[in-house]
């Protein structure tokens, strides 16, 4: 499963890429407010630090609009996904945009019919919000296994891949790779929550405790000049 960082904060970006583990980024108007910074800045900085996909989204609402939004987005960089939410006015730009080789993510899919619609607008990525559902007491996973079963049954025809959005925790993760979804694009607060056991860092600290009783090195002491 491919690992997306869910944030336009560059700092954050730049500080988990070096762990060699992103894939890409994806980014919203609220994650792009959220920084208080231009746009345009914004998503150059992330299309530099990150090879992979990085999604940016039309803000627009009618097609016309949002294909001439996506084309000037999609100059960016090579690496930009042009994000559509899940409209009738969405898909038309979706199917118009991948028309001319842009790559599209179909954000916004809260139910297994949008991503049949999205899958056969030719969509790259469809972004089903798994949190939100699990907000208002619906289970978001369903949705997940629901479209990744869906899906499946036409391997020939359908090249969208389910990009696992609004992730909470990191059992959404889990749960979403058991499923055997394409992506997941993570906040980076789980990212970091991912890798904490308590059982690790106590049993880490056990190790080093008991190696430094014996009085050995792996290395060879470093000789002071
Ligand atoms: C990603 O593409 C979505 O915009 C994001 O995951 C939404 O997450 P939220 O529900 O936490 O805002």
């Amino acid at each position: 499963m491919k690992f997306f960082i869910d944030t336009a904060n560059i700092d954050e970006i730049r500080e988990l890429a070096v762990t060699g583990l992103l894939d890409g980024v994806t980014t919203n108007p609220s994650l792009i407010a959220k920084t208080g910074r231009p746009l345009f800045e914004v998503l150059a900085e992330i299309c530099g630090a990150i090879e992979g996909p990085v999604s940016a989204e039309v803000t627009a609402t009618n097609d016309e609009a949002m294909i001439a939004e996506g084309r000037k987005l999609a100059a960016i960089a090579e690496n930009i996904v042009v994000k559509v939410p899940l409209t009738w006015d969405g898909l038309k730009a979706c199917r118009a945009l991948r028309a001319r080789g842009t790559l599209v993510n179909v954000t916004l899919c809260f139910a297994p019919a949008q991503a049949i619609l999205a899958a056969k607008a030719g969509a790259s990525f469809i972004s089903p919000f798994i949190g939100r559902l699990d907000d208002i007491s619906q289970d978001g996973m369903q949705l997940i296994r629901d479209i990744v079963q869906i899906y499946r049954q036409y391997p020939h025809t359908i090249e969208t891949d389910v990009l696992v959005a609004s992730v909470r925790h990191p059992l959404h993760v889990v749960e979403a790779a058991k499923l055997g979804a394409d992506v997941t694009t993570l906040p980076p607060k789980v990212l970091r929550q991912m890798i904490s056991h308590p059982l690790t860092d106590k049993g880490l600290a056990a190790f080093l405790d008991d190696w430094g009783k014996t009085g050995q090195t792996i290395l060879k002491p470093k000789v002071a000049e």
